[in-house]
């Protein structure tokens, strides 16, 4: 069976570090730690209010990091313009509304469409890889094929959820199965990410066709206690069952 890879997204390093206006914790050591203990890869999040990872961390890490970054970027001129200076490896294109607290749900695929075609349109020129953070829907996989992108990564915020409160999760876990083979039968690499815990990632991972998997809160969050190294080990673990 094929190992699951796993993206480290390390922006609440970056949260820690701001809510003290400090220069530690450093998202960059943690990108480097994370590499030095088996992330296939590192994710962070310039966000508009730029609330955690910031451009001087983007700057630095892409120097320093061996592994692929994967930026995540919303749909704007702005980070059309620093994702093409920067070219990262892997590029995700996600939502983003000001107020939320985090990513609450996929990309809009029939709003701002044609700057979207653009936008993907010029990020592939730089050879980076471009994914659509999506709901887990059918129609959702097909418009995304159409945009001519290499990956999509499925929102399992609200499955998380489920399993976090011992829900029945069952019906959004065929949900999600479906929109797997869908992109697989297209052609895309199919990625997972948000909420994702032990426990979720481990129900999860028994779906074949993901290929990798981004954690970032309760990976961090784990790492207080834990420690990094082990926190990651103990992922890839899971994500090798
Ligand atoms: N994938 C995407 C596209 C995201 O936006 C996020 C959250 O920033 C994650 C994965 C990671 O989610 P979490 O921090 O809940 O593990």
């Amino acid at each position: 069976m094929k190992r699951i890879r796993l993206g480290v997204n390390i922006d609440h390093v970056a949260t820690v570090r701001n809510a003290r206006g400090e220069t530690y914790p450093s998202p960059l050591r943690a990108a480097i730690l994370a590499e030095k203990n088996g992330a296939d890869s590192v994710t962070i999040h310039l966000r508009e209010d730029r609330r955690h990872i910031n451009e001087f961390d983007l700057k630095k890490i892409i120097k320093k990091l061996k592994i692929p970054l994967n930026l995540e970027i919303a749909a704007t001129q702005e980070m059309l313009k620093i994702a093409s200076r920067s070219k990262p490896p892997f590029i995700c294109i996600v939502p983003e509304k000001r107020k939320e607290i985090t990513t609450e749900g996929g990309l809009n695929l029939d709003y701002n469409t044609n700057f979207l075609k653009k936008l993907i349109k010029k990020l592939k020129k730089n050879k980076s890889r471009i994914s659509l953070f999506i709901e887990p829907s059918l129609k959702d996989i097909e418009k995304a094929k159409k945009l001519d992108v290499d990956c999509v990564e499925i929102h399992t915020g609200k499955l998380c959820n489920l399993i976090n409160k011992k829900k029945n999760y069952k019906n959004e876990l065929n949900k999600i199965q479906k929109v797997v083979h869908k992109g697989n039968y297209f052609g895309l690499e199919v990625h997972a990410g948000h909420g994702l815990t032990y426990s979720s990632a481990k129900i999860l991972s028994k779906i074949k066709g993901i290929q990798e998997f981004n954690i970032g809160h309760f990976l961090v969050g784990e790492s207080i206690f834990d420690g990094m190294p082990l926190t990651i080990k103990k992922f890839k673990k899971i994500l090798k069952s």
